[in-house]
């Protein structure tokens, strides 16, 4: 997720936006850059690569040099400007490059912006603005909002953010300043983060705490729908229509080290907590027509292939793999093509049958995995067409394939998956309805009905973390010490069976089997013991009276049934040790919702067993070795 700075006071602004952008370094990033104004002047310089990239473009242009950024960089290295922003990027819209890293600005060059997130409606805005002559100089969608402040500026920059605010249709935060307010910054946010920090004659705004916690540790939490003013003077909080709200400020007492990891106390806790955003981002504009899907972005495959395509591949390893077997029960379903699964390490050396008229996906969180690597190459020197979905812009992966679908999930540290995850299968539901579409194949209302309940899935995801908390810390109490765990499921549960066992297995070193629920009469049903735990997904399916008859047998051994429900399996609630009831979404979106609680079961047992779950023993995060 790209990190946010923003400083208005009394000390030089580019030392501090520059200490705060190192501060959030740890968010990941591919480019970085900062605005300053002074002296009636606003100017940019943008970098790619690291901050030293940035740091020595801004020493280089002050130093006089002639190979760096131009006047701008010149100025802005040079000014004692007090009031400016600064951003790290991670791409998401548009390659990395210098254009496109932030901020932005519009075309007279006096409104420059900072930008999280997504603006879904971007395309819309961007044709209106380039017919009324704005000059967009990037692929961004984040520079429709600078325009969009310029078009509304009328001598008072809070007013123009509100009325863009207004117009402005997705999942994002932003601060904007104008060279005609130099003491100035106006933020506003909707979903994604921002936190003031207050000071003395000075004030700070960010994206996480982290950023400004070394000048001061008052803060005020900026809520959704909020429009900010920040002056060295003091803070406003403002509606979307202007009107004032009081905030309260708070302390903060975390070290570092907690506020890099938002006050969670591990990365894959905070990256669990992420899901409902990191989905949002995922699927946000690719579903902003509201009743279809729209893939058509800068790198994307082009579309005329899947009308073509007779076959589907998935080659992945770990739990891109389980993404991409979530991905076959929805693309056979929906888009009626035959969807093979092949683990990478596997298919590379089997000589396998494949060719043109095959369509090749390779899932890698990394992009840098190189038995999916190894595996796609074959695919792709036999004549198959190769579609990457990757959560990393300029990993090997996006140069070895012929398109991409970028997954939105920022950096994610715990070595363990869980947000790359849920965005992965977010990820391969839009291309399954994106082929049905193209296909034929669903009903235009089926179609429309399944955006909608895609939609619906961070906010099911949010109720399942408010809601899961106390059943799970409670299994985790009473099974910690077990030292076997098997995890049954049938179609789609089953991948999320296998995945909930696989972060058991990772995290907490336990034992796990995970079997598709009617095989487990043919081996796994001899491991069950008095005591032992069975994980059983048993929301509702039309395999969910199956599922229900697997569990009987289950108990009739003496196992532990703790089945994760939803209201369509609530009856089945008695019958076992324990029911996690989660929201129920249509049943072929369920993998999303309900492997979060299986997140959690795992995280909650590795902590009880005293383990470090950011960096499980053995394992690594990119696997770039066979
Ligand atoms: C490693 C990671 C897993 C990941 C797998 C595949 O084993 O620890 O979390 O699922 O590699 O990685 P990829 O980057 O290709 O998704």
């Amino acid at each position: 997720m790209c990190g946010i700075v923003g400083y208005v006071g009394k000390r030089p602004a580019r030392e501090l936006l520059l200490a705060g952008l190192k501060k959030l370094e740890y968010r990941g990033y591919d480019s970085a850059g900062i605005s300053l104004i002074a002296d009636d002047h606003i100017d940019a310089v943008r970098a790619v690569g690291n901050l030293s990239a940035l740091e020595a473009k801004l020493g280089a242009n002050a130093a006089g040099s002639a190979d760096g950024a131009g006047d701008g960089a010149v100025a802005v290295a040079e000014r004692a400007a007090t009031t400016g922003i600064g951003h790290t990027r991670w791409a998401t819209h548009g390659r990395v490059s210098e254009e496109n890293a932030h901020p932005h600005y519009d075309t007279d060059d006096q409104v420059h912006v900072v930008v999280n997130g997504i603006v879904e409606n971007y395309m819309t805005l961007k044709r209106r603005l380039s017919d009324d002559g704005s000059d967009f100089t990037s692929e961004t969608d984040a520079e429709v909002i600078a325009h969009l402040i310029a078009s509304h500026y009328d001598g008072e920059l809070a007013a123009a953010v509100r009325a863009a605010f207004a117009e402005l249709e997705g999942h994002f935060a932003f601060v904007a300043m104008s060279v005609r307010e130099p003491k100035t910054l106006v933020a506003a946010r909707r979903e994604c983060p921002l936190v003031v920090g207050r000071g003395e004659g000075e004030q700070f705004i960010a994206s996480a705490v982290p950023a400004f916690l070394a000048q001061t540790r008052t803060v005020q939490q900026v809520e959704n729908g909020e429009i900010v003013v920040l002056r060295p003077r003091g803070v406003e909080f403002q509606t979307v229509s202007g009107d004032p709200i009081a905030r309260e400020t708070e302390q903060v007492d975390w070290d570092e080290d907690t506020a890099e990891k938002g006050g969670y106390e591990t990365f894959m806790l905070k990256e669990i907590h992420e899901q409902a955003d990191t989905v949002a981002e995922t699927i946000a504009d690719r579903v902003a027509r509201g009743t279809g899907v729209d893939l058509d972005e800068p790198g994307a495959l082009d579309e005329a292939l899947f009308v073509g395509v007779d076959r589907i591949v998935v080659v992945a390893c770990g739990t891109s793999y389980h993404a991409g077997l979530i991905g076959r029960y929805a693309i056979e379903e929906w888009a009626r093509l035959p969807v093979e699964m092949e683990i990478a390490s596997e298919y590379r050396y089997r000589n396998p049958v494949v060719g043109e008229g095959d369509l090749v996906i390779g899932i890698s969180q990394s992009g840098e995995t190189a038995d999916t690597l190894a595996a796609m190459r074959t695919a792709r020197q036999r004549g198959a067409k190769v579609l990457a979905i990757t959560n990393v812009m300029g990993s090997q992966i996006t140069r070895d394939s012929d398109g991409v679908l970028f997954t939105r999930a920022g950096l994610e540290i715990g070595v363990a998956a869980t947000k790359t995850f849920v965005c992965q299968v977010a990820a391969i539901y839009l291309l399954g309805l994106r082929l049905a579409e193209l296909r034929g194949s669903l009903p235009p209302e089926r179609i429309a009905t399944l955006v909608g309940e895609l939609g619906r899935l961070p906010h099911c995801i949010e109720e399942t973390l408010a809601s899961v908390g106390t059943p799970v810390a409670q299994i985790a109490e009473d099974h910690w010490r077990d030292e076997f765990f098997l995890y049954l499921g049938r179609h789609v549960g089953l991948p999320v069976a296998l995945e909930g066992a696989l972060k058991l297995k990772e995290i907490s070193y336990i034992a796990t089997d995970a079997y598709a629920a009617g095989e487990m009469k043919h081996g796994p049903i001899a491991l069950l013991g008095d005591r032992t735990p069975v994980v059983c997904v048993a929301t509702d399916s039309p395999v969910l009276e199956k599922m229900i008859s697997n569990m009987q047998e289950v108990r009739a051994r003496g196992a532990h049934v703790i089945a994760i429900t939803t209201a369509a399996s609530a009856h089945i609630a008695d019958q076992v040790e324990v029911a996690i009831p989660v929201p129920a979404i249509d049943w072929m979106l369920q993998p999303i919702v309900a492997v979060v609680p299986l997140q959690l079961l795992a995280y909650e047992i590795a902590k009880r067993r005293g383990l470090n779950v950011d960096q499980p023993r053995n394992l690594a995060k990119t696997v770039t070795v066979e």
